[in-house]
Parts: structure tokens; sequence; C-alpha cells
């Protein structure tokens, strides 16, 4: 069987902003998820007939990005990410089966990231009904740390653009890549997952309501901008304590744009007393936390015994990949 593994994201900062030109900040973490492809009698998924409605991701890439009408196929999913909790598992499940897919349909052809992130952009803008940024697709392709930017960002290496026609009218955004500097290693990051799964479209679409109903909370979206360019240039010099503070300013505003809740604020301030700084992840009301810390073992116990379940990461894993067998 053909197999393919994409990588979670994290995003430092920027969330929500970057649906609206914002720039925002994302590493690939080292969990994610593995697909598995291989020809078959029926068309499967975990050995259970595949119900192609159930799985509107998985559906998008085989039907719109690869038209694929070939014989049946058995599907393996296995996920290291907690899912819908904010740490990319779509876009690393539709990047997974891209890449899978290609090295089944056309095994010599080596694999492009680039055209993944854009077919994963692709599925996600289809689940979110026409909002989504690509920052979850394109950090869980090319892997690393990752810049998405309304316009291009100085200090960063250029590599690709996207846009998408969202209801809000056309959105273009300047994907760059950043190399992190050795002392940011001194560092991990700790996930924290309140147990309660969140639709990061019914997150997305709660914030375009109150930013109609109260249209100066752009005022936040432009402050969760400055601070995203602040922890950029503190991530770019290799300042842990300067990307921790900026991590707890970007979290204070994405309490004032309604996307925290109660679990989430356990989880941060059991976390704060042992990091550099904790925030939300991700589109927020439940889902994820993150921590960065010097001692990630201390944080993720202490996010254990506030009742979340931890994870301990790199700041910026490679992207996806191919897998033997
Ligand atoms: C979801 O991980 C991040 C959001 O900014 C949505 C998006 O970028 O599409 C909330």
């Amino acid at each position: 069987m053909a197999s393919g593994f994409a990588p979670g994201k994290c995003i430092l900062f920027g969330e929500h902003a970057v649906v609206y030109g914002h720039p925002a900040v994302a590493v690939a973490i080292d969990s994610g998820v593995r697909v598995k492809v291989g020809q078959s009698e029926e068309w499967t998924l975990e050995g259970i007939p595949f119900e192609p409605s159930k799985h509107p991701h998985i559906s998008h890439i085989l039907n719109t990005v690869f038209e694929y009408d070939g014989p049946p196929l058995k599907m393996e999913v296995k996920s290291g990410l907690f899912s819908a909790a904010g740490l990319g598992s779509s876009a690393a499940l539709s990047n997974a089966i891209g890449a899978a897919l290609q090295a089944h349909i056309n095994p010599s052809q080596s694999l492009d990231p680039i055209a993944l992130a854009r077919m994963g952009h692709s599925a996600e803008a289809m689940a979110q009904k026409g909002r989504a940024s690509p920052t979850d697709t394109a950090t869980s392709a090319l892997g690393g740390c990752i810049v998405v930017s309304g316009q291009q960002v100085e200090g960063t290496r250029h590599v690709f653009d996207a846009e998408l026609e969202t209801p809000e009218g056309l959105r273009e955004w300047s994907i760059n890549a950043v190399d992190l500097p050795d002392s940011l290693n001194e560092a991990c990051l700790v996930i924290g997952f309140t147990g309660e799964m969140s639709s990061t479209g019914k997150m997305v679409e709660g914030v375009a309501k109150r930013l109609e109903e109260k249209p100066e909370l752009q005022g936040e979206m432009d402050a969760i901008g400055r601070i995203t360019s602040a922890g950029l240039t503190a991530m770019s010099a290799g300042s842990l304590e300067a990307v921790g503070m900026a991590m707890d300013a970007c979290h204070e505003k994405l309490q004032l744009l309604g996307v925290s809740s109660p679990s989430l604020e356990a989880l941060v301030e059991a976390a704060r007393p042992h990091s550099l700084g904790a925030k939300l992840t991700g589109s927020g009301g439940g889902g994820c936390m993150i921590a960065l810390a010097r001692e990630p073992q201390r944080v993720a116990e202490a996010i254990e015994v506030a009742g979340g379940s931890p994870l301990i990461s790199r700041l910026g894993a490679p992207g996806v990949r191919l897998l033997e067998d």
C-alpha cells in the first residue's frame, strides 16, 4: 500500500485574524496523520464501507482534485492528533491522503508539497463554508515555521501565494517560510487538549457574526496583527522570553474576540507559572491550548492535573512525506 504522513500544526500567533488578511505564524508539530491507500475489491475506510458524505475532505480530494475514477480503494487512517482540537487534523488528513493517493496513482512522481497544500486548502474551504485560510494546510505540507499573511512579510522566504473567494470577498495570502534560530530548540511546545471538540467552521462563523454586530472588534483583529509581527520578530531573534510574552498578549485578544472557553482558561492558567507564555491555539471554543516551556514535562504535569491531555512537540517538525509501508 502507498503510505503518506503529514504533521499537525500549532498556530503560535494570528488565528482568526489571518482569515481577514492579517499575518499568522504556525509551526508543524511532531504528531500527525498517516494514511495508507491500496487497490481493493470495494471502497473501504478502516475496513468498513466508505461513505463519501461522512468524509467530505477525503471525497473532495478523491473526486474534485484527483478526479479519481479507477478501481475501488481501501484506505487506512491513523491519527496521532486530537481531532477537532485546533491542531490541523483535517489539513494533515488532506495532505496525507493527497500524498498517499499520488504515490498510489503515480509512484514515479515525487511529492509536490505546494500542490498538496493547495489541494488541502480547497478541501478546508469547502468544509468551512468558504472561510478558510491556507495556514493549516501550508504548515502541514511544508513543515517548519510558516508565516501566512495578506502581504509579503519582511525577513521571511516567500514560498507561494493562495487566494480564495470567501463570503466577504476575495482573500489573498502570501505563504512564507522562516528559518528558526537554534536557540529556540531550548524550549518545547506543550499542547493541552481540553477534551472538548470544537468546529473551526462554526468558530470562524461566530467571529464573522460578532464582527458584523460589533464593528469595533476590528480593533482587536488589528491588535492581533501587530502582536503577530512582534512575535515573529522575537522568534527570528531567538528570544524565547519575548515569544512567550507575545503568546500571552495574543491570548488576551482572542479572549476579547470571544473564542476562549472555561476549559481553555483552566489549562492556560495551570500552565502559566511554569511557562514562558501560554495561549489557546487554533479556532478555540474548546480544542487545545499551547505553552512554550524550557521544562516541558513540568507543564505537561500541570496540564494533566488541571484535567487536560498534554502532548509535547518540537517547534517546527518536517512536513508531508511518504513512508515505507
Ligand atoms: C484554525 O486552525 C485557524 C483559524 O484561523 C481558521 C483559519 O485560519 O482557517 C481559526
